[in-house]
């Protein structure tokens, strides 16, 4: 598990292992947008302020996984133990 600071409510949640970022989001009542759900269309696109993304989705090109200020929440996760995202 991992937590993730929703920056708008202020909220940290916990990412638990059978969960997404973006069920996870939801659940707390944040405003998310999502479509496929899993990592193909980019509806989810959500910009990182902080921390380590492990890249599981086929949308993003291999510069712009590494750039890290982006991640497809529906699929991909934290590489690290707190993510800090514009959600
Ligand atoms: Fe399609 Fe996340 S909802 S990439």
């Amino acid at each position: 598990a991992f937590d993730v600071e929703l920056i708008y409510s202020g909220q940290t949640i916990t990412v638990q292992p059978h969960q997404s970022v973006l069920e996870a989001a939801e659940a707390a009542g944040a405003m998310v947008v999502a479509s496929c759900r899993e990592g193909t269309c980019g509806t989810c696109d959500t910009p990182v302020v902080m921390g380590e993304v492990d890249h599981r989705d086929s949308v993003l090109r291999p510069a712009e996984r590494a750039q890290g200020d982006r991640m497809m929440i529906c699929v991909s996760r934290a590489a690290c133990s707190l993510l800090s995202l514009e959600l």
